[in-house]
């Protein structure tokens, strides 16, 4: 089973998707204080700052989903010593939070300037940043790339990041807000290779071309602002 290599992709994206959310977590936080301003929110950054919401929502959810139907299981045997239960009760304990996000966001489309809500939307971010960074800790130590290259070889590793990408296509969207969103919440480095995930003609046509009308308005939340 040992590949003898202690690297591993299935690592790298978790770690790369935990950023991510890590990252948007902090944003939609502040969020919720700067839109408390009137004359932001009636801004057109609302309107940017409503789908990345959106796109955080789906992409968090997506990937709590991801490691219950693909990672999890595949590895209950394989780590028989890791607590599965317990990852698993806590992305519970973070569903009810993130539904919270998700109706706040809902709020900010109807226009209105609903204080409280803000505030609810900034409350949520914080108790998910609260169970969430405890949490990936200890995904990362589970899944560390040393561990992953001891049980499995680095086909399987490949193959599993595989499902992995087409699970989260599969289960979040929409893709044109989707992509953009993880690919440029990270760093160039980082960002060059979730890349390789992707098909040539997201990465070099949809993206910089057709798709960039709907997610450019995310831009001023995003950490590096697209330019490719
Ligand atoms: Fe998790
Ligand atoms: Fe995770």
């Amino acid at each position: 089973m040992m590949s003898g290599v202690d690297s591993s992709s299935l690592a790298n994206t978790m770690i790369r998707l935990h950023s991510v959310i890590s990252r948007s977590i902090r944003v939609i936080q502040d969020g919720g204080r700067i839109f408390a301003d009137e004359s932001l929110y009636r801004s057109p950054l609302r309107r940017g700052f409503i789908a990345y919401g959106r796109s955080f929502a789906s992409v968090f959810y997506a990937h709590l989903l991801s490691e219950e139907e693909i990672v999890f299981p595949y590895f209950r045997d394989r780590l028989p010593h890791a607590p599965f239960g317990l990852m698993r009760t806590q992305h519970e304990e973070m569903v009810p939070s993130l539904y919270a996000v998700q109706e706040e966001i809902d709020e900010m489309e109807c226009g209105l300037h609903p204080v409280e809500s803000l505030a609810r939307l900034t409350e949520a971010a914080l108790r998910l940043s609260r169970l969430w960074y405890s949490h990936v800790a200890l995904e990362e130590t589970i899944f560390n790339a040393r561990a992953l290259a001891a049980t499995m070889t680095q086909e399987e590793d490949l193959l599993l990041s595989k499902l992995m990408a087409e699970h989260r296509l599969a289960n979040s969207g929409p893709d044109y807000l989707v992509v953009p969103f993880i690919l440029y919440t990270l760093s160039p480095e980082e960002r060059a290779g979730m890349m390789q995930e992707l098909p040539p003609m997201v990465t070099q046509q949809l993206l910089p071309g057709r798709w960039k009308q709907k997610w450019a308005v995310m831009a001023p939340f995003l950490s590096a602002q697209g330019s490719l």
